[in-house]
């Protein structure tokens, strides 16, 4: 037994590559915070038939790491009058009403969905794109639909065929599932933020409006990515989920002329309705760009049936198609982050970037774990900033998504403190 277990041990060494990442030309870890917390299952090895040991694809990724915090959860909860989260970011809001009625409308679904997206649908990829990121020439195939942004990050690489001879480049402080699509895709992950030193690869992920640090990159870094992408013929993936969320600067789409000039050849973003219509709960989304990659995504897609439901298909149009409820979210988390930004620098945090997006990204000149455990004593949940990187530990990512009642108990909880 105890040799089986040093036997299982060694094996998942050597597949376990994707919790390590290159920067600089070093390898580094890519958390100091991955604990034991993937199932026991997960953990298996297949015992050698014929010389072959299957490789389970869950060792190559990370840890997952909200495990970790679950301690000061428990403190958090402990308080009187209730824990106020802010960790994970999740819509609190209604779903718009145009919205839900669209879903209710098209309950009666009985056939199968095709994956391209009704007519209606790709109408309103199409105008969104036009209208809301200035996007001029697009083709017959505006969009590829997809069953929420997170799982387009995760497939992106693996669907484009991207495998162990490949290199997928990641911000330094980054939404983690841009690395897990490198683990699944079984990629070299290398971790740079700079278009003019970034090393050949066959795909880059960027993310601006950022989660978590809110930081809105310039047109100039933009642009480098984009030329950084056609000089290696690589493809240019561009998270744009908080595009929608701009406080201080307005972001602007990578597809946008004036980024891209009049080509969208190796680009690719991604869009989500979970924040910009709290349709968090009905996974939608959807990638577009370089009508050639857009047009093999759909293929691999069809086939492997990556498909979204009908209803949420006509939900998603709805939501696309309106302006107003989005107008009214913004107001919502604008008021949010005017009452909780002092609070927060009223008790020691600064506030960096955040300039955009639905985090504020704080520190305190300590551990982000012990800002963590600050604010967990006053009931409050965040983030920590090693969630997101080897470079961010002493940082922590505090949401807008509360309610108002919520938020306003937080700054009051907070001026307690500050006295
Ligand atoms: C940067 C970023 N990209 C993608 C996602 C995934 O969003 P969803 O799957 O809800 O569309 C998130 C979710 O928080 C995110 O922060």
């Amino acid at each position: 037994m105890g040799q089986l277990l040093r036997r299982e041990r060694a094996v998942l060494r050597q597949v376990r590559f994707a919790r390590w990442c290159v920067q600089d030309g070093r390898r580094r870890r890519r958390s100091p915070v991955r604990q034991g917390s993937a199932p026991a299952g997960t953990r298996r090895v297949i015992e050698p038939r014929g010389g072959h040991v299957r490789q389970p694809l869950a060792a190559a990724l990370p840890d997952f790491p909200w495990d970790t915090i679950a301690g000061a959860k428990q403190r958090a909860a402990a308080h009187p009058d209730g824990i106020i989260n802010l960790s994970v970011g999740t819509p609190v809001d209604p779903v718009p009403e145009v919205v839900q009625r669209a879903l209710i409308e098209a309950a009666d679904s009985p056939g199968y969905p095709v994956t391209i997206g009704t007519p209606r649908l790709r109408q309103a990829m199409a105008d969104f794109l036009v209208r809301r990121c200035g996007v001029q020439g697009l083709g017959e195939l505006a969009g590829v639909p997809a069953i929420g942004t997170k799982e387009i990050v995760a497939n992106l690489p693996s669907q484009l065929g991207l495998g162990s001879d490949d290199t997928l480049i990641v911000p330094s402080v980054a939404y983690p599932t841009y690395a897990v699509g490198g683990g699944l895709s079984r990629s070299r992950v290398v971790v740079t933020d700079d278009p003019d030193t970034a090393p050949a690869a066959t795909m880059a992920w960027i993310n601006s409006p950022s989660n978590p640090t809110g930081a809105v990159s310039d047109p100039g870094l933009l642009r480098g990515w984009v030329n950084w992408a056609r000089e290696h013929d690589a493809i240019l993936a561009s998270d744009e989920c908080y595009l929608e969320f701009g406080w201080e600067v307005d972001p602007v789409s990578v597809m946008h002329p004036d980024i891209c000039g009049d080509s969208h050849a190796n680009l690719l973003v991604a869009h989500s309705l979970s924040k910009r219509s709290n349709l968090a709960g009905y996974r939608a989304g959807f990638v577009a760009g370089d009508p050639a990659l857009l047009a093999e995504l759909l293929e691999v897609r069809k086939h492997a049936g990556f498909i979204m439901p009908e209803p949420v298909q006509a939900a998603m149009a709805a939501a696309l198609d309106d302006e107003q409820h989005v107008a009214q979210q913004r107001e919502r988390y604008r008021r949010r982050r005017a009452v909780l930004r002092p609070a927060l620098e009223a008790v020691g945090f600064t506030i960096e970037h955040s300039e955009a997006g639905l985090y504020l990204w704080v520190n305190r000149g300590e551990s982000g774990r012990a800002s963590l455990d600050f604010l967990a004593e006053q009931g409050i949940l965040a983030a920590p900033g090693d969630f997101y990187g080897n470079d961010s530990a002493d940082h922590l990512r505090v949401a807008l998504t509360a309610t108002d009642e919520r938020i306003d108990a937080a700054a009051q909880r907070l001026a307690a403190v500050a006295g």
